[in-house]
């Protein structure tokens, strides 16, 4: 019969009752002639220990797998708990790919109370009017799309080290350009224990390429098509992006590079000012049109969580903007700021002290050096499809004054 984890535990003297037990395993540990397995499936905040011996094909037995099992309960020999299943039968229903490079893909939320950006570019939510709200809101404060999955992966990289998702995010900019929407896909990635940019830069430079060389091995047809008839010469451009490596300038050499050629520009390039399109895009041309990393920007330009390079009078941050042929920037990071005095500083004096009470909170208690990036996903098409408008890239695109079906 099938039994749930928590009707399981309940059974006081087990006596070997056959039973089918279904779920996610919660941890796998391997020894020499046993296999143990919890298995939880949501009913009880205790996990069903699982014995099965060590001749089962345990390949895809995988932390988060989901799996049925069927076997007997037995009484446990150890003193953790009551009863055990010793399994007859493992059957995996879904198995848990964690990426080859060992990232765990988490669900992060589309409603969110936090800024992560900074930026105030946010669309706030709220019930429609129709629905009567016993308290005054919905959610007891103000909340709204999520401008990036970036804060919750912090969270979860504490607990699996390497961690990533994929998902839709949302600025209300009000910005015609052709590479800004206002609903857009981001693969963001977060790395405990990680070091320095340059060990980030690796993963972004390796993210790009392979999945550049997945795209072109797997859909040929497709990208020929784009290639041949919306962006000829893109096949080149792309292989000479996919055979260099990437090069890397500081913000600081940015400035120079484009000081020197201020004349092609409509805002003078200035050492404390953002790089706008026009500069990322020649800056990426002066780098012979391969992607360049461009890091260490003003600590003023960057959001709070940013990690201080105490370097005085300029006063940078461990930011990383990947800048590429066509779109300019495409990826964003940087280490985050692991060091509690620094971030309760940084966030008191804007104010967010109290909001982010539980983000000073992760640097109190186990906190590590660690760092993440995020890369627009519609803008990595556009780049290595070579299509000029972020429009075309997205069947439905939303920006402003644009959201009709
Ligand atoms: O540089 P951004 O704002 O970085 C973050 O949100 C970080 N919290 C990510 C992280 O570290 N986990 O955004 C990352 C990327 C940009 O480089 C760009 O490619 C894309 O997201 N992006 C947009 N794409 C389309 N339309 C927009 N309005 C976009 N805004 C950002
Ligand atoms: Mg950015």
């Amino acid at each position: 019969a099938r039994v749930s984890v928590r009707g399981a535990l309940g059974v006081q003297s087990a006596n070997g009752e056959r039973v089918k037990v279904q779920g996610w395993i919660r941890s796998i540990r391997s020894q020499k002639e046993v296999l143990f397995l919890h298995v939880n499936d949501g009913s009880s905040l205790e996990s069903l220990q699982v014995v099965a011996d060590s001749s089962f094909d345990s390949r895809e037995l995988a932390f988060g797998s989901s799996v049925e099992v069927q076997g007997q309960l037995v009484k446990s020999p150890s003193k953790k708990q009551n009863v055990e299943l010793k399994a007859e039968k493992i059957e995996v229903v879904g198995n848990c790919d964690a990426k080859d490079s060992g990232f765990v893909h988490i669900h992060t939320p589309v409603i969110t109370s936090n800024d992560c950006e900074g930026a105030g570019e946010l669309f706030q939510v709220e019930p429609s009017s129709k629905i009567k709200v016993p308290e005054e809101n919905f959610f007891n404060i103000p909340v709204f799309l999520t401008v990036s999955g970036q804060l919750h992966l912090e969270v979860m990289s504490g607990a699996f080290t390497q961690v990533f998702t994929f998902g839709p995010t949302f600025r209300a900019e009000n910005s015609q350009s052709r590479r800004h929407l206002a609903e857009f896909y981001m693969v963001e990635a977060e790395i405990s224990f990680l070091e320095s940019l340059q060990d980030l830069m690796q993963v972004m430079e390796s993210l790009f390429k392979t999945t550049a060389m997945t795209v072109l091995s797997n859909c040929p047809k497709d990208v020929e098509l784009c290639h041949k008839f919306i962006a000829p010469g893109q096949k080149d451009r792309l292989e000479h992006m996919l055979k260099n490596n990437f090069l890397v300038i500081s913000y600081t050499e940015a400035v120079e590079i484009l000081k020197q050629a201020s004349q092609n520009f409509t805002f003078t390039p200035e050492w404390g000012a953002d790089l706008h399109t026009e500069h990322e895009k020649y800056l990426v041309k002066h780098c012979g049109d391969i992607p360049v990393f461009v890091i260490n920007y003003p600590l003023a330009l960057k959001p709070f969580y940013m990690r201080d390079n105490e370097d005085g009078p300029q006063h940078t941050v461990a930011a990383v903007d990947l800048l590429v042929p066509g779109v300019g920037e495409l990826f964003g990071g940087s280490l985050r700021e692991e060091r509690y005095h620094f971030l309760e500083q940084r966030l008191a004096r804007l104010g967010l002290t109290e909001a982010y009470q539980w983000y000073l909170d992760l640097r109190r208690f186990g906190s590590v050096p660690h760092g993440g990036f995020g890369m627009g996903f519609e803008r990595y098409l556009q780049c290595i499809l070579g299509i000029d408008n972020i429009k075309d890239v997205i069947p439905f695109p939303r920006f402003t004054h644009s959201c009709l079906l």
